[in-house]
């Protein structure tokens, strides 16, 4: 039977290992303990697979894996202490000294540090790409690339870049493909079907979706998976604990309910803000004055609610602006219950403002979309006196 988004999160097969309860238990275990030492020997020849060590598998952990691979259309998945854990660890896992990496140069600010490091230390090279372009990634190809990592939509300016054409020349040229995919979450983008091979999040965001904890997460083919596991997942063991576990699976519960409300209420805001006076250019993909808004139709379902304007407001009368503002948190992350807005560039997005440094980014939480517009108005009357 083919299930819904919302089916999948909300239904699981009946555990009758668990005394019927409707949620798994919270594995509080660091170890496995075994009956014989035949058994202890079975599963040390199979430590992915078996439960030894919760820095290997854990029941809590692998039970959030397995729905998160059921919604990534993936074959398996790890999660991780944090999305940068599953990216660093993902990375280092699969590159090597003398390797090539084409990254498009809007990645999560962190993600490019990372790839500077493994540059500098291990002579990994990198090249970074506008990425809205296929033909960017075709003059970046060299013999030795062996990656190509994206970021879509890109979290400062919103770009797109088309995961169906890169997949294909990425496939023709032997070279890996992989994804940041947190802004959409498998709600509104699975890249796995657009023939990406590894698709991350930061669960951090909407997976959580209550701002309490932090978590990563890759998924795709088996063999990929095992081999991040082996290299980037035990060794480094930035691990997902058992507890954060059990309150991603709760986030994930209500994930497709709550991605709807975002949309709705990021493309409320981000409409209003498009018409605004003050605001020169949107950047969120779900509006038809978006470059790229008709791929983003293409290959996403639904708009995550994190966007950012550019105004010709100084930036030192939009800072003045956002502490104004009596509903938006100022502060850094996004996918939680809560608006939020920063003004400028961030160690995030370090490219965010290009050209224009007078640029905000705004976070729709879960409140009433006019409450917020209400309180956007109310600050640029408190600062802006006509
Ligand atoms: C687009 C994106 N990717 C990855 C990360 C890293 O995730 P985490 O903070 O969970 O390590 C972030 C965090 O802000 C992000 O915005």
């Amino acid at each position: 039977m083919d299930q819904g988004l919302h089916t999948k999160v909300s239904h699981d097969v009946v555990d009758t290992k668990h005394y019927g309860a409707v949620t798994i238990p919270i594995y509080q275990n660091s170890l496995f303990a075994f009956e014989n030492y035949e058994s202890f020997e079975l599963a040390m020849q199979d430590v992915l697979a078996a439960n030894v060590y919760s820095r290997g598998n854990n029941p809590t952990v692998q039970y959030l894996e397995s729905k998160i691979a059921d919604l990534e259309a993936a074959e398996q998945a790890r999660c991780f202490a944090s999305g940068m854990a599953a990216i660093a660890g993902s990375l280092h896992a699969l590159l090597r000294s003398g390797d090539h990496v084409i990254c498009v140069n809007q990645a999560y600010g962190p993600t490019r540090q990372f790839l500077d490091e493994l540059s500098e230390r291990y002579r990994v090279e990198v090249t970074y790409v506008d990425g809205c372009l296929l033909a960017d990634f075709e003059d970046a190809l060299r013999p030795n690339t062996r990656l190509i990592y994206l970021e879509s939509p890109t979290s400062g300016l919103f770009q797109l870049q088309d995961l169906e054409e890169v997949a294909t020349l990425a496939k023709t040229a032997g070279v890996l493909t992989m994804i940041d995919s947190s802004w959409a979450t498998p709600c509104f983008q699975r890249p796995l079907t657009w023939g990406i091979d590894l698709v991350l999040h930061s669960m951090t965001k909407y997976f959580s979706g209550h701002s309490d904890c932090l978590g990563g997460v890759v998924a795709g083919r088996a063999y990929l998976i095992d081999e991040i596991a082996n290299k980037g997942y035990m060794l480094f063991g930035g691990v997902m604990t058992p507890h954060t576990a059990s309150l991603m699976i709760r986030g994930l519960r209500t994930l497709p309910l709550r991605m709807e409300r975002h949309q709705r209420n990021g493309l409320i805001v981000a409409e209003y803000m498009d018409k605004h006076p003050l605001v020169n250019r949107v950047n969120h993909p779900g509006l038809p004055s978006h470059p790229q808004h008709a791929l983003a139709r293409k290959q996403l379902d639904g708009y995550g609610s994190l966007f950012s304007f550019e105004t010709q407001v100084s930036v030192a009368l939009l800072k003045k602006w956002a502490d104004a503002l009596r509903y938006f948190r100022i502060g850094v992350s996004w996918g939680g219950f809560e608006s939020l807005v920063t003004v400028g560039e961030t160690p995030a997005n370090r490219n965010l403002a290009g050209n224009n440094p007078s640029v905000a980014r705004l976070y729709i939480g879960l409140e009433d979309p006019q409450t917020l517009i209400e309180d956007i108005e109310q600050a640029f009357r408190s600062v802006i006196k006509t």
